[in-house]
């Protein structure tokens, strides 16, 4: 019981502050957007509910395997909003595919480096480009179990330190030129 409700917690709380993230970005670059981008971040990780407890809290750094069912988060969470055990807000304004579509590859990188499919540049749908920023300066400004936190200036400048390779470079700039 303790277990499940520290990784609801956990979740809950990443994917709030993804979610807020997310909604400054597409203000500036997408504005109608605001709703679904701030929505779709609220559910990104969602598939990590599935994954054990001793691989996402694992304190220290995770084996190959390990790896290989982590990364099958972003399938598991999209497959859970298209099978609609994850209700989508306003379904009659947003499509259950694009929000699952996005969920499923919000851990690609614009230089085809990332997962599940290697997508490259604007192949990867916007929404998924957003989250990705907003979720790399989330995971670097809280505690994890294996490092502290970085201060926010220090994960700006990685943030655009990683534009054009990891991330979006109009998104990173957009993000950081506050
Ligand atoms: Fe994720």
């Amino acid at each position: 019981m303790i277990c499940t409700s520290l990784k609801e917690d956990y979740l809950d709380e990443h994917q709030y502050r993804v979610s807020s993230y997310a909604s400054q970005i597409a203000k500036r670059i997408s504005p109608g957007l605001i709703e679904i981008i701030s929505f779709t971040a609220a559910v990104h990780d969602v598939g990590k509910k599935s994954i054990n407890n001793s691989i996402l809290f694992k304190p220290g750094q995770l084996n190959q395997d390990e790896w290989v069912i982590i990364r099958r988060h972003p399938l598991l969470g999209a497959s859970m909003i298209m099978r609609r055990v994850v209700k989508v807000k306003n379904s009659y304004k947003f499509k259950p595919s694009t929000i699952a579509l996005a969920v499923l590859h919000h851990h690609e990188r614009w230089d085809g480096s990332g997962y599940p499919d290697g997508q490259k540049g604007e192949d990867i749908p916007l929404i998924s480009r957003i989250i990705a920023v907003a979720d790399a300066f989330d995971a670097m400004t809280t505690d994890r179990p294996y490092r502290k936190a970085l201060s926010k200036e220090d994960a700006v400048k990685e943030i655009l330190r990683y534009a054009g390779t990891q991330f979006d470079p109009n998104i990173a700039e957009a993000f950081v030129c506050k």
